[in-house]
């Protein structure tokens, strides 16, 4: 398959272009390093911080002799898109190139202008792109969970059936989110939704959780080949931030009461959903909406496992509760399905307190990188 990566510096991306350039495929990327510049602004540098592309796709053709073409350019500049699709004629997309850190959507006018401009526009370009060069291409979109919020009914895969006065049809699932940055996401749904309807274009929208973890098959070959791996309050995810505090000898920061529950994934079933979604593309005009995720938690029992793996390991650490900066429920109803990905074959890498030990033995050979200004949230927007 001939696949180009949007966002291929990424935690996610770079991962994903290494998996399927060793499986053969013809791989692209493409970035614009927008995430390392927000970290340097924001002073949230990741623990280690990944070689950039050239030096890193080099590594990789040296291990593997498998090519990884890697181009510098800003996606929301559509010569830039319509250049390299034109160039490499791509078969699927996966679209990661945007920018995904709630914090730093609600951290004020320009950052709030900056995330909705660039994911509206990049996903805007790809379409346009897609549907005036390469008409079959299977678009992957990274969407989130945090689309569809924390209703009080079960959350479906991506759709709704609803009996209205006696009358049914199916909708797109009602989403309210919690950011800026998770509306975006809504944003980019609609945009694609409108755009498969109107022009029959493929798209699989992919509605993540949270993901965890720093190693993958292919970044065990060499740890110059390692993702960038971030524990800061901008761009950390959860379960990475309480990795590092547990090393670090800081206490665990559980925001508020604890009981929010979210829907994981190990950062090898992230490769796997995207590499399912990608050998079983959908038909033209096709929208299939994927919640991939492998099981839930609340904020309170990921801190209390790591808690209880690290104090096994002699880390001594400590779980305490701070005030929440979000405005989001503490403590609420959470039942989302997700079978799409395990019908298609997903086997998951499940949390257990071996891959938590793992994770943990790992980060403490770069304990002395970790700054510990970079833990407590700098960015409120409750109230
Ligand atoms: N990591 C998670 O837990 C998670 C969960 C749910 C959804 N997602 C989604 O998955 C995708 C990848 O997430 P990630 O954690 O790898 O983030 P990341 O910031 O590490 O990767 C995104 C990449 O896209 C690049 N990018 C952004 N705008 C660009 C532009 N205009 N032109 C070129 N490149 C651009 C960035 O420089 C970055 O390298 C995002 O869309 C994110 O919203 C991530």
């Amino acid at each position: 398959m001939r696949i180009m990566i949007l966002g291929g510096d990424g935690y996610l991306g770079w991962p994903t272009a290494m998996h399927f350039a060793r499986r053969g495929h013809d791989v692209a990327v493409i970035d614009n390093y927008l995430r390392r510049r927000i970290a340097r602004e924001t002073d949230s540098q990741a623990l280690i911080e990944a070689n950039d592309l050239p030096q890193r796709c080099s590594v990789f053709y040296q291990l593997t002799g498998r090519e990884i073409t890697h181009i510098e350019g800003d996606l929301n500049d559509p010569s830039v898109l319509y250049e390299a699709v034109r160039a490499h004629q791509p078969e699927s997309i996966i679209h990661y190139a945007e920018q995904p850190s709630a914090p730093y959507s609600m951290r004020g006018f320009d950052e709030a202008r900056l995330t909705l401009n660039n994911n509206l526009n990049v996903t805007f370009n790809v379409i346009w792109a897609v549907k005036d060069l390469v008409p079959d291409c299977h678009i992957i979109k990274l969407g989130t969970m945090g689309e569809y919020g924390t209703p009080n009914i079960d959350i479906e895969e991506g759709w709704l059936e609803v009996e209205h006065k006696g009358r049914r049809d199916t909708f797109l699932y009602p989403r309210q989110a919690g950011s800026l940055y998770h509306t975006t996401k809504i944003l980019d749904t609609d945009l694609l939704w409108f755009y498969v309807r109107t022009y029959g274009l493929r798209v699989t929208d992919l509605m993540q959780g949270p993901v965890y973890g720093l190693s993958t098959e292919e970044s065990e070959m060499d740890e110059r080949l390692l993702p960038n791996f971030h524990y800061d309050d901008i761009f950390g995810t959860v379960v990475n931030r309480f990795l590092v505090q547990a090393v670090a000898g800081i206490p665990l920061t559980i925001y508020g009461k604890g009981g929010q529950t979210r829907g994981y994934l190990n950062l090898r079933d992230t490769l796997q959903c995207v590499d399912l979604a990608a050998r079983s593309p959908v038909e033209r005009g096709d929208l299939r909406i994927l919640n991939q995720l492998t099981e839930t938690f609340t904020v309170k029992e990921l801190a209390d496992q790591v808690a209880r793996v690290g104090n096994r390991l002699g880390l001594e650490v400590e779980v305490q509760t701070i005030p929440n900066p979000r405005q989001e429920a503490e403590e609420h109803y959470y039942n989302p399905k997700y079978s799409g990905l395990l019908d298609l074959g997903l086997q998951p890498h499940y949390l257990t307190d071996a891959v938590v030990e793992d994770m943990l033995t790992r980060i403490l050979r770069y304990r002395a990188c970790i700054d510990t200004n970079r833990i407590m949230p700098r960015v409120k927007w409750s109230g």
